[in-house]
């Protein structure tokens, strides 16, 4: 484990880009250069922040209610909810949404090019990991930032076994009013409504009066999130079967403790996912879902 701020600014020693500090019992890194300001956590490799300098603000919510302490996860920026989405089907007691949101990842390079600064996170299964979910795997997150952010997801199988997994690149976007925004670009596309168990086809653009919990089929067209009939930004989609589309409205909102009661007129999530039929590896096999998000 990199517990040490020391041994992490020794080992990763580019001053000017690249700084790190503890935030409450986290240690988060804090990238700053030509194209864009970014925050990540370690535990959880859980983005904060993203603001492109061509932007000036930042494109991702954070709750000003979240924890920052270990084994809990953040609510807002980008979290990442692998090897299960939602609930686990085999034990209701373990944790929503996986245990790599929770978990400490380790800083595996730092490569800083003209365009772009890439970070590689890893987490390989351990002992902890492996009360939970009794295989052996590497997840590798990496975050490319630029004048656009991409996050992927890969997982590899280093078990003797073949395994599944559900997973989701869960962000949290910044708007101005969910009364004034749409999603684009979901029109005749299947949805599960996680509220009502049902499914159904969108008719149009997808406009927010009440709370949305919907696993949307994946749609082949990037998705765009519209304020006051103007699009602010763009996200696409790699080897995701799914998008999930979230925000929790006044009642559930009110009922999270990390979450501030009128937190959920700024939100929306959409989230990468590949979710009930998820993804099988074979021993020695791998596979990488990716979200690019241009504002
Ligand atoms: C979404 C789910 O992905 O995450 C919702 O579809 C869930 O059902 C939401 O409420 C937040 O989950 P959590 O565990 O971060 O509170």
């Amino acid at each position: 484990m990199q517990r040490s701020l020391s041994h992490l600014k020794e080992k990763f020693n580019f001053p000017d880009i690249i700084q790190f500090e503890r935030q409450g019992e986290l240690i988060k890194c804090l990238v700053n250069f030509k194209y864009a300001k970014a925050e990540f956590f370690l535990q959880g490799a859980h983005i904060t922040s993203f603001i492109p300098k061509h932007l000036n603000t930042d494109m991702l919510w954070l709750s000003p209610q979240s924890n920052y302490s270990m084994g809990k996860a953040i609510r807002g920026g980008i979290p990442i909810c692998w090897p299960w989405f939602g609930k686990s089907k085999t034990d209701a007691s373990l944790p929503q949404h996986g245990f790599a949101r929770n978990s400490e990842f380790s800083l595996d390079s730092i490569e800083i090019s003209d365009e772009t600064v890439t970070i590689k996170l890893l987490l390989i299964s351990n002992r902890e990991s492996l009360k939970l979910w009794p295989h052996n795997f590497k997840l590798e997150v990496e975050f490319k930032f630029g004048k656009r952010l991409e996050v992927s997801l890969t997982t590899v199988n280093d078990d003797a076994l073949p395994f599944s997994i559900t997973e989701a690149i869960h962000s949290y976007f910044l708007i101005s009013d969910i009364n004034k925004t749409a999603i684009r670009g979901l029109a005749n596309i299947d949805y599960f409504d996680q509220l009502t168990s049902h499914s159904k086809a969108q008719q149009d653009d997808l406009e927010f009066n009440q709370e949305v919990d919907r696993i949307y089929s994946a749609s082949k067209e990037p998705l765009e999130i519209s304020q006051q009939n103007k699009v602010k930004v763009e996200i696409t989609q790699v080897g995701a079967n799914s998008t999930v589309i979230w925000n929790p409205w006044q009642n559930k909102a009110q009922a999270m403790s990390d979450f501030p009661d009128s937190g959920y007129l700024t939100m929306v999530c959409i989230e990468a996912a590949n979710t009930s039929t998820g993804v099988c590896l074979k021993p020695g096999e791998k596979h990488t879902i990716k979200q690019i998000i241009k504002g």
